[in-house]
């Protein structure tokens, strides 16, 4: 039997997840939506797709939780993007709702499931999950890091005229601007990006990275998804081929690099049963003190969420 996948947001996330979970013939997709007919219309056209190119899956569209039942992966992508009429707090309140709502039907209908989470704000929207489900840390875990990397890699890429396969990238902290992008720790070809461009050209690559975000919004008129999209199913082939990969995820600190309590971006063994292992990296005071600074907004957010919910405003 093939594994069950399901993907809970069928908008242009979850339907770029689907596509490339299907083109990696990683399992049956369950496609869901509160909206009634865009699951199903999606997994229409999907079924489409995996005909015209031979591909070994089956994508179903529900609005019906119970039909996420036996699922080895689910991916979540509901929730709101922010518009520009938005604070943080706006999206903060809103999307803490959704995430709640769907980790408690997650937790009903899909409990042995490993959980990835795309949902911004991802760290809190992961934590939020976390909690929510009361499943094991090592099974709930957040995308983001891959996307962030995959930006860096680009300019670095072009920058120095080579292949972003040669290149290795490491990334910590929370996703949004106080991201912590490692130069020390980034090689090219076995070499460290400091020996190869000056402080200057790095400090502009990394200002690149962190804002490419709001430059794709502002350019296309709502958030990446190509990229999102492909970056996750990665992440579910890591689990359902058990393959060991190494991949940076939002991940529920327990002492990792010092901190307690909670969810920030580290590179992790990814396998069958979820995050299997964090990679420490020897950091210098410099690197501590942004990390220390970007898991900290996690956690004041974090705090905001928990008042949030206690209150029952969400
Ligand atoms: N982590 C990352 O790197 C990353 C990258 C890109 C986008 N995102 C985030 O992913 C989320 C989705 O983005 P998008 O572009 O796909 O948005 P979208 O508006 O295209 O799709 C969101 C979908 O979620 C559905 N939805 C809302 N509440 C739901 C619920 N309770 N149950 C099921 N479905 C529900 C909506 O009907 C909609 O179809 C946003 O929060 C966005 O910021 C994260």
């Amino acid at each position: 039997m093939r594994p069950k996948i399901s993907v809970i947001g069928s908008g242009r996330v979850g339907t770029s997840a689907a596509l490339h979970i299907g083109l990696r013939e990683l399992g049956d997709v369950v496609l869901v939506d509160i909206v009634q007919g865009l699951p199903q219309g999606e997994a229409l056209d999907l079924n489409h797709m995996a005909a015209i190119l031979g591909l070994d899956v089956e994508y179903t569209g529900t609005n019906d939780y119970r039909d996420i039942e036996g699922s080895e992966v689910v991916v979540v992508t509901a929730g709101f993007i922010r518009k520009a009429d938005m604070t943080r707090m706006d999206l903060l309140t809103k999307n803490s709702a959704i995430i709640r709502d769907v980790s408690l039907k997650i937790k009903e209908h899909a409990p042995k499931s490993k959980v990835i989470v795309v949902t911004n704000p991802l760290d809190v929207m992961t934590y939020v999950a976390l909690k929510t489900t009361g499943f094991e840390r090592e099974r709930v875990m957040g995308f983001s890091g891959l996307l962030d990397i995959g930006r860096y890699k680009t300019l670095i890429a072009k920058e120095l005229g080579v292949s972003w396969n040669s290149i290795e990238a490491p990334i910590l902290g929370e996703h949004g601007d106080s991201m912590v992008l490692l130069p020390r720790h980034t090689s090219v070809g076995g070499r460290p990006l400091t020996s190869l461009l000056t402080g200057d050209r790095i400090e502009a690559i990394l200002k690149e990275t962190r804002e490419m975000g709001a430059k794709i919004i502002s350019l296309k008129g709502w958030s990446a998804h190509h990229a999102p999209g492909a970056g996750a199913a990665l992440m579910v082939d890591a689990i359902v081929r058990d393959r060991n990969a190494v991949i940076p995820v939002s991940f529920y600190h327990m002492g990792e690099y010092g901190f307690e309590g909670v969810c920030s971006v580290v590179p992790a063994v990814i396998g069958r049963t979820g995050v299997k292992k964090v990679i420490e990296l020897e950091l210098n005071p410099e690197e501590r003190e942004a990390l220390i600074r970007s898991v900290e907004k996690v956690r004041q957010a974090q705090q905001e969420v928990d008042r949030l919910l206690a209150s029952g405003a969400s």
